[in-house]
């Protein structure tokens, strides 16, 4: 695999969108007719049907999947606004931002909703949810976000989908910054709704995401969308009868780019290797960022390997503006904090990224520390 940063000014450390692969971003530079069988057969279904099935089992046609224009979001919004029926109710469980979102969709939605918040970075309590889903018998569906991104935590989702199974419901995970890079069995879960997006683990670029859902859940809703455009059912009807084709205008360098994209997940190793490599990234900025004097904002226990946050220091000089400043001098983008609890800082280990890299900032760490001694 080519590690080359060199067209690039600086590495992203990000959640996404992330630094890619420079195969990645050539595979955008033809161009493609959304009628043709070159696009749609020979790459919409590619991934669709043999690209994708990351988290199914061999030859398990229970599941299929959906792309989706839009953002994160707009995915999440779509499979929200189509799952849940008129007479349906939704749990959000919600520890940081991404969980708050949910609950937005489904207040803006006009949708029944109970929220169970945990606080930010802090699990959910599962035996309240069985009592939540025991004492509340209108509740049809459960949200989880799987790496709530605000804080680098991983929510328990083997556990919470044991209990929505066990109370016979159904789940959804906002699985935006996890998947490709984390493993996550359907099945092992009790997942009936996954979602998440181009640019994230599979490391391609912005554009679209990705629905993958139990076949029998998405037959069942034909008609529900609260919304032309953001209609799972609609967008996966055409597409696997016009096979590949989407509805409306698609993305599709980019979605050539994510087909590229999944090819070097394979050649990985898959997302067993993927997940190796970005524990090792992470361990390895954890370890070092510990050295220098930062405090992670979770235990190791929560921690997922993809972004990590820190507690700003509380020196009176530091400014996240002059730090960030002088990474970026140096070659490395961060990400700011994004909860209300607490102030920190973000540093993400996913996308093209490699042990050298975090090694190479941990260095310019060292030299961005202008309110400290260690500098
Ligand atoms: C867990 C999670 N959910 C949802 C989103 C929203 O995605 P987008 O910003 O692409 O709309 C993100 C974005 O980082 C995310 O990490």
């Amino acid at each position: 695999m080519e590690r080359s940063h060199d067209e690039n000014p600086y590495l992203l450390l990000t959640p996404g969108p992330l630094s890619t692969s420079p195969a990645v971003r050539r595979a955008m530079l033809r161009d493609w007719c959304t009628w043709d069988d070159d696009y749609n057969v020979g790459v919409v279904q590619v991934i669709r049907e043999k690209r994708l099935r990351l988290a199914m089992r061999d030859g398990d046609a229970a599941i299929t999947s959906v792309l989706m224009q839009g953002s994160g979001t707009f995915c999440v919004e779509a499979v929200v606004g189509t799952a849940l029926p008129r007479e349906g109710k939704l749990l959000v469980l919600s520890n940081g931002v991404y969980g708050r979102r949910i609950a937005q969709i489904a207040k803006v939605l006009d949708i029944p909703h109970v929220v169970h918040e945990s606080g930010e970075g802090r699990p959910p309590d599962l035996a309240r949810l069985r009592s939540e889903l025991r004492a509340d018998l209108q509740i049809t569906h459960v949200a989880v976000v799987h790496g709530e991104t605000s804080t680098g935590m991983l929510n328990p989702v083997e556990e919470v989908g044991a209990l929505v199974k066990e109370a016979g419901r159904s789940l959804i995970v906002d699985a935006m910054s996890t998947f490709g890079g984390v493993p996550l069995d359907f099945e092992t879960c009790g997942v009936d709704w996954l979602v998440s997006s181009s640019n994230k683990c599979i490391q391609g670029v912005p554009g679209f995401g990705f629905v993958l859902v139990r076949r029998g859940q998405l037959e069942a809703c034909a008609g529900r969308a609260r919304s032309l455009s953001l209609d799972v059912y609609d967008q996966w009807r055409t597409m696997e009868t016009g096979r590949g084709k989407w509805r409306f205008t698609s993305p599709t360098h980019t979605v050539r780019a994510f087909l590229q994209a999944l090819v070097e997940l394979e050649e990985e190793g898959g997302v067993a290797a993927r997940h190796a490599r970005y524990a090792t990234n992470q361990r390895l900025l954890r370890d070092g960022m510990l050295a220098l004097g930062f405090e992670p904002l979770l235990p190791t226990e929560w921690q997922s390997p993809i972004i990590t946050a820190f507690h700003a220091p509380a020196h009176p000089d530091y400014r996240f503006a002059d730090f960030y400043g002088r990474l970026k001098q140096q070659g490395f983008v961060i990400y700011p904090g994004s909860i209300t609890e607490t102030p920190t800082f973000r540093i993400g280990t996913i996308g093209h990224v490699f042990p050298e890299d975090v090694k190479r900032l941990l260095g310019a760490v060292r030299g961005a520390m202008y309110w400290s001694k260690a500098a």
